[in-house]
C-alpha cells in the first residue's frame, strides 16, 4: 500500500538516502547527472511515493534539456528510484506513469532518459537513435525517447544538451534590447 504525492521540503534528506541507496553516493558522476547538475527539478513533475506508515519508498523527477543544434527543450526523466526492499510492486511504473500524464497535461512535448531500455520500453519509450537522438558518452542503447504528442521528434535531433547551454527566448529580447 503506497501513495503518490508531491514531495514537501522536509522530504529531502529522505528522497537524498533513497538516490544514494539505489545509485550509490558517486551517483553524481553519473552522464545523466552531468546534464542536471546545478539545474533545479521542474516542481510541478516531482512525485514520490510514500508507504503506509508514511515513508518516503519511491521518487521521480525531471529536469529541462535541451536538443540538438537548435536547443530544443525536452524533459529528461530521472532520477527514479524505488526502494530496493519494494520492488516489483508497481510502484516505479506507477510513478512514471502518473508523472508523464502530468508533464502531457502542462504541454509538454518530449521526454528523454538514460536507462535500462528491458524497464522503460513496456512502459513506452523507444530507442533514441531512432531521431538521431545521443547522449554524449552513453550507449546509444540505453538512451530513450518519448513523443508526448504527434510527431513531437519529428524535427528535433543531436545531442541532449543541458538547457543553460542555450540562451532562453527571455534573455535573447533582453539582448536584442540592448
Ligand atoms: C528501476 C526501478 C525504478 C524499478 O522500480 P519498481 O517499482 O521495482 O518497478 P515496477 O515494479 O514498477 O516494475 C514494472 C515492470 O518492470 C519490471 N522491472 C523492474 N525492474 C526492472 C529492471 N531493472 N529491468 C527490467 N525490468 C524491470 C517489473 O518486473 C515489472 O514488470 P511487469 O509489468 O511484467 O510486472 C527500481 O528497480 C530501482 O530503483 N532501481 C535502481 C535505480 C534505477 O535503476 N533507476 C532507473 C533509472 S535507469
Amino acid at each position: 500500500m503506497y501513495t503518490i504525492t508531491s514531495p514537501v521540503p522536509g522530504d529531502g534528506t529522505a528522497i537524498t538516502a533513497l538516490l544514494d541507496r539505489a545509485f550509490g553516493v558517486d551517483r553524481a558522476r553519473r552522464i545523466s547527472y552531468r546534464l542536471r547538475d546545478g539545474i533545479p527539478a521542474i516542481p510541478a513533475l516531482s512525485r514520490i511515493a510514500r508507504d503506509a506508515s508514511g515513508r518516503v519508498v519511491g521518487s521521480i523527477a525531471y529536469t529541462p534539456v535541451a536538443i540538438g543544434p537548435a536547443g530544443d527543450e525536452a524533459l529528461l526523466l530521472g532520477p527514479l528510484a524505488v526502494d530496493p526492499t519494494l520492488r516489483g510492486h508497481g510502484i516505479g511504473r506507477t510513478l512514471v506513469g502518473a508523472t508523464l500524464a502530468l508533464a502531457r497535461a502542462l504541454g509538454y512535448r518530449r521526454v528523454v532518459l538514460v536507462g535500462d531500455p528491458a524497464y522503460y520500453r513496456p512502459l513506452g519509450f523507444e530507442p533514441a537513435a531512432r531521431f538521431g537522438i545521443t547522449v554524449e558518452g552513453e550507449s546509444p542503447d540505453r538512451v530513450q525517447a518519448m513523443a508526448l504528442e504527434p510527431d513531437a521528434f519529428e524535427t528535433v535531433t543531436g545531442a541532449v544538451g543541458r538547457i543553460d547551454d542555450f540562451p532562453s527566448p527571455a534573455r535573447q529580447a533582453t539582448e536584442a534590447c540592448g
